[in-house]
């Protein structure tokens, strides 16, 4: 099939086999490969989207031979498969991996790997057609892009291509993130480079899409005139786990907002691009990203939030604090939570404030966008029992729980006018079923036909970036002192929600509302005046 650089997937309408071709996964001994993406490559080829003439070829510092690799590989899908592996397809993949060992910084790699690859390439007759993966340390991308320019791998002829995956972190601020662009600039040309953020491989995140702009009902009111705030929550049970060499060094800031947090605010927030082709949809979301209203130094020491988690008790059981973690310095000051209150500046969204945060050690795994509409005017009611009107909610669920509901007011039924709050409420699976998803399938799958949209552009990580560099600085200059400042297991620090009382607004924390939903019983209508015709006046 044939595939071009600039395709847009939502455009796509069937999905088949894309060209055949060699995929190279430097870090093939690490974690990420073990745990995503093996059993992503392994659920494409159970469900036919890779090529019949495939090849793998692995790259890591460790010692294997072809044989040692696959029995590896082998014994990490069985681990790490979610839904179990049919040996008859895993037996048929398994020839299709090869290995080359060496150290990313040495040139010699590079010519150990070039042979290895000429021999998958003529034995699984691979056309020549190259997807490297780097699944490194972030410190290896420079200089493993640089090497593979160097090695003559990167180039592409008329009749192949090559294509670079690159994970996150994209840097560490800024200007890091500036200076990877330009070094990966050197010796790649935009369109081979694929900066991946594993959250546009969500189908519930790409689906933020279908739903503002495949429906004509909602596009209408998706603004100021009717939208009070919005609100996006990632939170996360888990604390930092065996990753606090890498986490303490990040934060929860660099780790979360530049990225997943900013896709969710893109997708939020854009206008409407002319089509899905990539360029068209990265054009728009960027546009979002730059007019987030710069962060003064006062905003953020007033409108953001840092957090870091003591011990506490999640489901029964105690769990240390942050800086009792592996590798976390026992002093650390590095932020677990983040909060901030951003005003995106455009015709759109003047005024309407998106306030977002992320944690490690919540209270509850949750991702989601609340949408909550201006409350209506309370006259009519003045004369009833209801006391007031709540906002109506429209809630964007991404995980665990995926699908959509909207809270709206009902009549509670009896003699009196009281007001109960109702939930229309939409499930992915009740409607589409599941399959088994890394959320690294579709990604993968793109890449190989060439399709950037769900990518990020050099421009739109930068912009990322500026969003949230403002942040570090006045946390840079400024050490917390009241660390650490939430219990695990808690919804954050009393900052973060004093940052929305403030405002007259709160946080939606699902659970926490569900358990409140669960405990109280159905609102009971008190006797109360119907409305008057003095009130409908
Ligand atoms: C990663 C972060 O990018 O995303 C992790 O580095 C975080 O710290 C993870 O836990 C969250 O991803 P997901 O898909 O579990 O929400």
């Amino acid at each position: 099939m044939a595939s071009h650089d600039g395709a847009g997937i939502p455009r796509r309408a069937h999905a088949g086999p894309p060209d055949p071709c060699a995929m190279i996964l430097f870090g093939a001994g690490g974690d990420l490969t073990k745990r995503k993406l093996l059993p992503a490559i392994y659920n494409l080829a159970a469900s036919k989207l890779l090529p019949e003439d495939f090849a793998i070829v692995g790259v890591s510092i460790e010692s294997y031979s072809n044989d040692e690799f696959r029995n590896q590989m082998t014994k990490d899908i069985r681990e790490f498969s979610a839904d179990g592996v049919d040996m008859s397809c895993w037996d048929a993949f398994v020839k299709r991996l090869y290995y080359t060992s060496g150290d990313f910084k040495d040139p010699k790699l590079y010519q150990k790997l070039k042979q290895t690859l000429e021999l998958a390439e003529k034995e699984q007759r691979t056309e020549g057609n190259r997807l490297f993966y780097l699944a490194t340390s972030p410190a290896f991308f420079p200089t493993v892009v640089q090497q593979l320019g160097s090695a003559g791998l990167t180039q592409h002829e008329d009749h192949n291509w090559r294509r670079v995956v690159i994970e996150k972190p994209f840097g560490h601020d800024l200007a890091s993130a500036v200076a990877l662009n330009h070094a990966i600039g050197e010796v790649l040309e935009e369109k081979q480079i694929y900066r991946i953020d594993h959250y546009l491989g969500k189908e519930t995140v790409q689906n933020i899409l279908a739903f503002r702009f495949a429906n004509g009902i909602f596009e209408p009111i998706w603004n100021r005139r009717y939208v009070d705030h919005v609100q996006i929550t990632v939170a996360e049970e888990l604390g930092v786990e065996l990753r606090g060499g890498y986490y303490d060094g990040a934060g929860a800031l660099r780790d979360m907002v530049p990225n997943h947090i900013c896709q969710l605010i893109t997708l939020t927030a854009m206008e409407p691009p002319i089509s899905f082709d990539a360029d068209a949809v990265h054009d728009e979301q960027t546009k979002v990203l730059r007019a987030i209203q710069s962060l003064s130094p006062e905003h953020v020491l007033d409108h953001a939030v840092r957090g870091q988690y003591g011990d506490g008790s999640m489901d029964g059981k105690h769990v240390p604090a942050y800086r009792d973690e592996p590798h976390v310095a026992p002093d650390s000051h590095t932020p677990t939570y983040v909060a901030v209150a951003l005003n995106i500046d455009n015709w759109r969204w003047a005024g309407v404030p998106f306030y977002v945060r992320t944690g490690k050690r919540m209270a509850e795994r949750v991702t989601e966008i609340v949408i909550r509409f201006r409350r209506p005017p309370f006259v009519l009611f003045r004369d009833t029992s209801v006391d007031q009107i709540p906002s109506n909610e429209l809630v964007i669920s991404i995980q665990p729980k995926e699908g959509i509901s909207l809270r709206f007011e009902a009549k509670i039924p009896g003699p009196v006018v009281s007001l109960g709050a109702v939930n229309m409420d939409f499930e992915y699976s009740d409607y589409f079923g599941s399959t088994p998803s890394t959320g690294y399938e579709t990604l993968l799958y793109d890449c190989m036909m060439g399709d950037p949209t769900l990518f990020q552009r050099a421009d739109m990580v930068e912009a990322g970036w500026s969003v949230v560099q403002p942040i570090l600085d006045v946390w840079t200059a400024l050490p917390p002192r009241d660390f650490p400042n939430y219990a695990a297991g808690s919804w954050g620090p009393a900052a973060a929600d004093e940052l929305l009382h403030r405002e007259g607004r709160e946080w939606r924390n699902p659970a926490v509302d569900a358990r409140r939903k669960a405990a109280s019983p159905a609102p009971t209508a008190k006797p109360a005046q119907k409305p008057t015709a003095a009130a409908k006046s």
